[in-house]
């Protein structure tokens, strides 16, 4: 089992901010256990990073037990999670805690994430109920794009900050042991990280969350849709790509690659 685990995630509020990332592969994934991430998420945004959809929507069950459980295979230290794609939940408790369940049994995962407010608290109950640890995810939820009319930063109203402040609390009485907080304001960020008694992570939410959260492709600049205002770039990836497939290319069209050193 990793080292890092739901009830540890949720004990070491106040301890420290948990550094967390996203991956899809093995390979990504050992190597960002090797440094020390926490919390590694499986994000349905595999759906746009990986698998080149427009947004999450169109990413199924089979897909995410695929790619989390190559990321498991890789992980030895850091909590994997599992994103529930759009309408693996929806339905009913029962339907959420089978979907959830397979991620456990079948794809190794140790927790799974669920987008939504106060609506999905008896869902949260179901699953933790039965032994499946839960994060939360509240603030810009992409599964609700249509409802939400677009990827805009949420509770700027006073009556959306409210309806945040209020989520936060039943989802954590429902018994998440995280929260993921998105494109929310920094200083409704820190209300909301004061009053609840579980780490909150932030994804454009501000400095005040218990931990930070971010796609690895967008921190690598793999992705080459325009990043949101949100996003540091810690590497170019994507142009040391180009150049490198650019050079292979070239050397094969001169016959520089392969030399003697490569041939038997
Ligand atoms: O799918 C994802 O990558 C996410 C993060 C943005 C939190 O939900």
């Amino acid at each position: 089992m990793s080292a890092w685990t739901a009830s540890r995630i949720r004990a070491s509020k106040g301890k420290g901010k948990l550094a967390c990332l996203t991956a899809y592969d093995f390979a990504t994934a050992r190597q960002i256990d090797e440094a020390g991430i926490e919390l590694i998420l499986v994000g349905d945004s595999l759906a746009m990073t990986v698998l080149g959809y427009e947004n999450t929507l169109p990413v199924t069950m089979e897909q995410m037990l695929h790619h989390t459980a190559a990321v498991a295979r890789a992980v030895k230290n850091a909590l994997v999670v599992a994103d529930m794609p759009f309408m693996s939940y929806q339905v009913s408790p029962e339907q959420a805690l089978a979907n959830a369940g397979r991620f456990l049994k079948e794809a190794g995962a140790g927790a799974v994430k669920i987008e939504g407010g106060a609506l999905r608290a008896p869902t949260i109950r179901a699953l933790v109920d039965n032994g499946i640890p839960v994060l939360g995810h509240i603030g810009l939820t992409p599964q609700s794009l249509r409802e939400l009319g677009g990827y805009r930063v949420q509770g700027r109203k006073p009556e959306q900050a409210e309806q945040l402040l209020g989520d936060a609390q039943t989802l954590e009485r429902a018994g998440v042991f995280a929260l993921v907080l998105e494109c929310v304001p920094a200083a409704l960020a820190q209300e909301l990280t004061a009053i609840v008694s579980v780490p909150t992570i932030g994804i454009g939410a501000g400095p005040a969350c218990d931990g930070q959260i971010l796609v690895t492709h967008d921190l690598l600049g793999l992705y080459t849709a325009v990043a949101p205002k949100f996003v540091k770039r810690y590497a170019e990836l994507g142009s040391q790509m180009s150049r490198a497939f650019a050079a292979y290319k070239r050397e094969v069209e001169e016959g520089v690659f392969p030399g003697p050193e490569h041939a038997y």
